[in-house]
């Protein structure tokens, strides 16, 4: 039983589960693939938005208890609902606790990590799993102490057979070693078998779900496809909570995932 870990009250039933969601499917956002995403931890720490990131990686450190969080990686049902955003945020904050944290691009479809940081993409993670380079070659420092980056690499044809290959256990096995925590800024869950394939090799998962955006019946989907590979779901966390419920259109709130409910 996952504890439920939220400050917002997800009490009330179906009623306010079903505000959550939305039918339509919303247009695809597709800013971030050429300019990256918001960095509010490292623009504007001293921040409310800020500070929900903080406390969006405590609840993380502390939700699993019996089980040392090495590595963690974020999704979501659709394309474009904050994975990004929320992973790289988390991050930052992470680095800033004096531990050194790898965040890694594993979404080799719509990758922003080499925008969002202004790193070179000419070698990253497609390159190792393809066997063309070694891991030393595509760890690149950031502005940020304590945080690296592996961007995603060359755009591939073959992403999921890429990320289900042997080399990414090579890259498990040496990476944990080296850093106190990997993130994995995942493609969605729904689309595409990449991140079901990174979801069974992670400590845990987190499911980035956005307020009033997300389809009901795709995150119980998203829900139902990692449980299939046996994933380790640590939380939900509800992205793009509106000013009416925080003060911050950045906002992003980690709850027990059980406490969203989508059947
Ligand atoms: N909480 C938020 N507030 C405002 N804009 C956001 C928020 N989360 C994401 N966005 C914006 O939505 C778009 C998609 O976000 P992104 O993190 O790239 O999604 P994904 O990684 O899931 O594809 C980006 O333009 C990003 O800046
Ligand atoms: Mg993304």
């Amino acid at each position: 039983m996952i504890k439920k870990l939220t400050k917002i009250s997800l009490r009330g039933g179906s009623k306010v589960a079903f505000k959550l969601f939305k039918k339509s499917v919303p247009k695809l956002d597709n800013y971030s693939l050429s300019h990256g995403v918001s960095l509010v931890t490292y623009d504007n720490p001293i921040s409310t938005i800020s500070e929900q990131f903080n406390s969006i990686r405590t609840n993380i450190q502390f939700s699993s208890v019996d089980r040392n969080l090495r590595s963690i990686l974020f999704t979501s049902s659709a394309p474009s609902e904050g994975k990004s955003t929320v992973s790289n945020n988390v991050a930052i904050s992470w680095a800033k606790q004096d531990k050194r944290v790898l965040l890694i691009d594993a979404d080799l479809r719509r990758p922003t990590i080499h925008r969002t940081f202004g790193v070179s993409n000419h070698l990253g993670l497609s390159n190792f799993l393809s066997g063309t380079v070694d891991l030393g070659t595509i760890v690149q420092p950031t502005m940020v102490e304590n945080l690296f980056v592996i961007t995603s690499g060359p755009t591939a044809p073959n992403p999921s057979e890429l990320l289900g290959s042997q080399r990414i256990n090579q890259l498990f096995a040496t990476l944990s070693e080296e850093f106190d925590c990997l993130i994995f800024d995942a493609p969605p869950i729904n689309s595409v078998t990449d991140a079901q394939v990174l979801a069974a090799k992670v400590d845990g998962v987190v499911l980035v779900v956005p307020y009033k955006i997300a389809n009901k019946v795709g995150v119980a989907k998203a829900k139902r496809s990692l449980e299939t590979v046996h994933a380790h779901i640590l939380g939900v966390i509800m992205n793009r909570m509106t000013k009416d419920k925080l003060e911050g259109y950045y906002g992003g709130e980690y709850s027990g995932y059980y406490g969203v409910n989508p059947k």
